[in-house]
């Protein structure tokens, strides 16, 4: 089962929902079965409060809020996450940000381990791996992590304001601080990010945009 989890305050008449669209129309046409998640729509709160966080540092106590054991359902049946959401200061939405502060739970989607002698090898020369680019690859192949979303893969879908030129200068953020950071340390791997620069003016998926996503959601 393909799960879709859609970040945007506007279904009608946004680039997002226009790509919410094209996703959903794509997955009937080939008969996959999916689900969707559509934060606003759902009311989700992205606030871990205080009493949360205090369960949330107590690995695997099951959750109050009905919404968010709900989703943690979704995606354990889900075989593949589809991300639809507008990159905003060169990051995921306040709504997405918070969704995987409550939803990607230790105990859930990762858990932490005791460092193997490898790993606390590697970790001095870190710094230096990362400066020429091989530290992603080596961390997450060493680290002290149980990775709980193993097997599973992704799409991210985003909508930029600005172009390709915006994301290489700032680093690459976006890809870096979902993909990598949330989804590949949780083990959702591969993860393929298909990209919508310059979405201004009216929601009309690009040919380029739209034969990417549907080559990806074909696989
Ligand atoms: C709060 C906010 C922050 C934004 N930050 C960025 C940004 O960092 N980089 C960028 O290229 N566009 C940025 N934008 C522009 C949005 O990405 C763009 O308007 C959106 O992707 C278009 O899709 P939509 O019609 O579905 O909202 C930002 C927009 C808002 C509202």
């Amino acid at each position: 089962m393909d799960l879709v989890i859609f970040a945007h305050p506007q279904r009608m008449g946004s680039h997002n929902g226009a790509l919410l669209q094209l996703v959903m129309e794509t997955l009937k046409a080939s008969s996959r079965p999916f689900e969707l998640i559509d934060l606003y729509a759902d009311g989700f709160d992205p606030l871990l409060n205080a009493q949360e966080y205090g369960v949330t540092v107590k690995v695997g106590t099951p959750r109050s809020d009905p919404l968010v054991a709900k989703y943690q359902q979704l995606i354990t049946k889900a075989e593949r996450l589809i991300f639809i959401y507008p990159v905003w200061w060169y990051g995921a939405p306040a709504m997405l940000k918070g969704f995987f502060d409550r939803v990607f739970t230790p105990g859930f989607a990762y858990n932490f381990k005791k460092m193997p002698p490898i790993a606390a090898a590697v970790k001095p020369v870190l710094p230096a791996l990362c400066s020429i680019g091989a530290c992603y690859p080596i961390f997450l192949s060493q680290m002290p992590v149980d990775k709980k979303l193993a097997g599973k893969r992704a799409i991210v879908v985003n909508t930029y304001g600005g172009g390709a030129e915006g994301f290489s200068l700032f680093g690459r953020a976006p890809e870096f601080s979902v993909d990598k950071a949330v989804l590949g340390f949780c083990g959702i791997s591969p993860v393929k990010r298909i990209s919508w620069w310059e979405a201004r003016g009216e929601p009309i998926v690009p040919e380029r945009v739209k034969k990417q996503i549907e080559e990806a959601l074909a696989r």
